[in-house]
């Protein structure tokens, strides 16, 4: 039988992982760091926005550099695992400080050219992915110091998912949560519930000691928040997609849940900004920059 994976995961690399949760978006970023040098990657930043009174802010991009700026370390990426919908992205700013190089999934340009079509954008919005520095296809490699990193297409929450897997750590978005959380939605547009179960299933295909990081976690039941959990561990108790729940009793579960579910609160800045690599859009003649929102356009 063929691997599912698009190269062959080396164990015997492990990254440090350090964590920053943002309580106000439920969203975990995280710096990599290669442990035989300075290198590492900074993998979905939060830019702070209070939309009510429409003020943006950089606390929690802050504290990651921070973080950076006190352990020397250079950051090489800038690693986007998807277009968010929750929160907004505060890679340019990062990078604007640190440099490194952006990256996300190549199927942004789907992404771009669905909500470049909700937000009504003008031709100056580029729908070729061309914010990125980087548009990584499945099974790409890029390195962080001495580590190899691998890009895994990981559709199905949203077309431009991409699982990173780096050693013997995988950081996977939002396709996967923690096993008392299951999974992520798969209702927006360009979503895919069957997709997501194949997604999935390629992540569980990773060795049973890798070491996932997930990108939310909302303490379901009252416990505290985690986010960091193994491919052996999903497998045996992931609420939704342990080994033996099939794809049909999946996908029947996920449009279930998803019929019920709110849009997320950010929705509407997130994508506007995080479909430009995380810039707002751009000022217009009065030297202020605006966000849209389209009446019953989402
Ligand atoms: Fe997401």
């Amino acid at each position: 039988m063929t691997s599912p994976l698009p190269f062959t995961p080396d164990l015997s690399v492990k990254p440090e992982v350090a964590a920053f949760f943002d309580d106000a978006t439920n969203t975990v970023s995280y710096v990599v760091k290669d442990p035989s040098s300075k290198a590492c990657a900074v993998v979905d930043s939060v830019m702070d926005i209070d939309y009510a009174a429409g003020r943006i802010t950089y606390d929690h991009a802050d504290q990651i550099i921070d973080h950076i700026r006190k352990n020397g370390l250079a950051v090489e990426w800038i690693i986007e695992t998807h277009v968010h919908a929750d929160h907004l992205s505060a890679a340019p700013y990062i990078q604007e400080k640190l440099g490194g190089k952006l990256g996300i999934g190549d199927k942004i340009t789907v992404v771009q050219d669905t909500f470049g079509k909700v937000f009504n954008e003008g031709t100056e919005f580029q729908r070729d992915g061309s914010q990125f520095d980087r548009l990584f296809r499945d099974g790409d490699s890029y390195t962080i110091g001495s580590m190899t990193a691998y890009a895994m297409h990981t559709p199905g929450h949203t077309p431009a998912c991409m699982t990173h897997v780096i050693g013997d750590a995988a950081f996977v978005g939002d396709t996967l949560f923690m096993p008392d959380g299951g999974s992520a939605r798969a209702d927006f547009p360009g979503g895919d519930a069957r997709e997501l179960y194949r997604s999935i299933k390629r992540v569980l295909a990773l060795p049973g000691e890798t070491r996932l990081f997930i990108c939310h976690d909302y303490g379901p039941n009252g416990r505290d928040i985690k986010w960091e959990t193994t491919v052996a561990e999903e497998r045996s108790h992931n609420i939704h997609v342990r080994d033996g729940v099939s794809e049909d009793e999946f996908v029947s579960m996920r449009e279930a849940r998803d019929a019920t579910l709110d849009m997320p609160k950010l929705i509407i800045p997130s994508l506007q900004v995080n479909m430009r690599a995380g810039h707002l859009p751009p000022k217009e003649e009065d030297g202020k920059t605006y966000l849209k929102v389209p009446v019953n356009g989402l």
